[in-house]
Order: C-alpha cells, then structure tokens, then sequence
C-alpha cells in the first residue's frame, strides 16, 4: 500500500519547497520508491529536484483528443505516452500535471487517463503531490485519498486563519483524509507566544494536528538564488535537520 502525503497551502507559503525536502527525505532514508507529483499548473516542483520535464499529463490529454492512433487501442497509447511522461530520477520519478483543463470537461481522456494514474500510484511506496492553492487536482484526477494532507502557513496569524480555512476544503472537495498537519514555515528563531497560542487554537478549532515549524533559512534562500536544487543541500544543513525530524513525526503517526 503506498501512502500519499499531499501539500497545501496559499501561494509563497513554501508547499514546493517542503515537498522538495519530504522527497529528499524519503529518498536519503530509503522509504522507496517514491512518485513526486507535481500539481500545480504553475509547475516548478521539478526545478528544486533538479530534473527536466519533458511532457505533461495535460498535453498528453490534449493529445489524447486528436492524436490516438487509428492503429492503437486507446488505453495502450494511454499507457505508452503516461510511461513517457515519468521522469525516472535518482530514487523517484516525477510525474507532472500541468495546466487543467477548462471547467466542466470531465471527457473520456480525463477519465482514462485518472484510471491509469490510479494504477500507477500503486507501484510506489511514497506519492508526494504539491498542490496549488485550491487543491483543484486532487479532485479533478480522482486523487481523494489521502494519507497526510500536510498544510503550509507563513510565520504570521492571518496566514495561519487561512491555511485552517484551507484544511476545511477537504469536506467540498470530497477527499478523504487521514490526518490534516499544520507547518508553519519560514519561522524566527524565536516563536512568539502570541503566534504559538494562536496556532494551537486553530489547530484545535480546524481538527489540525500541529507538526512543528521550519525555520526562515539561509540556505534555502541561498539555493533559491543560485537555482541549485534543493535536493543538493547537504545533509548537515540546519533547515534539512530541522525538515527531517518533522517529516519523521509525520510519518511515526499512522494515518
Ligand atoms: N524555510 C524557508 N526559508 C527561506 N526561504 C523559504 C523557506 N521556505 C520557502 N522559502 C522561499 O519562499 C518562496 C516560496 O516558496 P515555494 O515553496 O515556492 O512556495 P509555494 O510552493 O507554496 O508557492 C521561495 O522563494 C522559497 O525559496
Ligand atoms: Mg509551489
């Protein structure tokens, strides 16, 4: 059974630079194979991996419309072109879903192609989905069940009240979820106890469990700069350290 651990949270928060370091993680600590899925249709997830995209599942969609070949039943070419689609990288791959499709377009193409990333998932031991903000993806592509839907919050109050009103789009969105986490990224050094306090109130108030803070990081930021992945940063790094005992929290916990 592979566990699916899903990252929200409004835009800037950090979601892709937290799931960049959960697959560091699970990688560096052998909990492979893992499946990267990036879900945002401003997709950027692989940049912090450091690995090239060449196709995504919303033009092989596309495709799908127009291009099956006469010769070729339709869930063979699915099949051809989504395996064409994984980028095989050191100790996961990367599937990447790219701009959706305009609303109420639920066609045949969606639906074959939900079903062969359904079968798919179940070859890894880790699925680990950045999201965009609305975690439109997950519904849309049938990805309802969800182990760890792992939200990301900015260091401040109102970032805080939006990521529990984040959490509270499970119920619309018909997902199901394990365990809902709260990590409230880019923290000082010293938590404010009017911002820990708050944080505790909305975790109980939205059926959070709170999973820590990362800190604000030089090394982080420095990586962002340069456009070095972070998949490099070397193990010692405090911010991976600190990334580290988070995710070994979230995983000690069963859904
Ligand atoms: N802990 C951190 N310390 C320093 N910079 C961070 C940290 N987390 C995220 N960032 C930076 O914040 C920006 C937004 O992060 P990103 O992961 O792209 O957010 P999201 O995916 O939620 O939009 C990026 O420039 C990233 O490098
Ligand atoms: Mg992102």
């Amino acid at each position: 059974m592979s566990q699916t651990i899903a990252l929200a949270g409004k835009g800037g928060t950090g979601k892709t630079t937290v799931a960049a370091l959960l697959v560091k993680y699970l990688t560096e600590t052998g909990k492979t194979p893992v499946l990267a899925v990036d879900a945002d249709p401003n997709a950027n997830l692989n940049e912090l991996l450091g690995v090239e995209v060449e196709v995504t599942l919303g033009e092989i969609k596309n495709e799908l419309r127009t291009a099956v070949p006469e010769s070729m039943a339709r869930g063979d070419f699915i099949e051809m072109r989504l395996n064409e689609a994984i980028i095989e990288a050191q100790g996961f791959d990367l599937i990447v879903m790219g701009q959706p499709e305009g609303p109420g377009c639920y066609c045949a193409a969606h639906a074959f192609l939900s079903q062969a990333l359904e079968k798919l998932m179940r070859h890894y031991a880790y699925v680990v989905v950045d999201n965009e903000a609305g975690m439109e993806h997950l519904s849309r592509l049938n990805m309802r069940k969800i182990d760890h839907l792992l939200v990301v919050s900015d260091a401040s109050s109102r970032g805080v009240m939006t990521a529990g009103r984040i959490a509270e789009l499970i119920k619309p969105l018909q997902l199901e979820v394990g365990k809902v986490w709260l990590l409230v990224n880019r923290a000082p050094g010293q938590i404010p106890p009017a911002l820990d306090d708050y944080v505790r109130q909305i975790c109980a108030e939205k059926k959070m469990e709170f999973l820590g803070y990362l800190k604000e990081s030089p090394e982080i930021f420095e990586a962002e700069i340069e456009r070095r992945p972070l998949l490099a940063l070397p193990k010692e790094s405090k911010v991976y350290q600190e990334a580290t005992a988070l995710f070994e929290r979230l995983l000690s916990k069963g859904a």
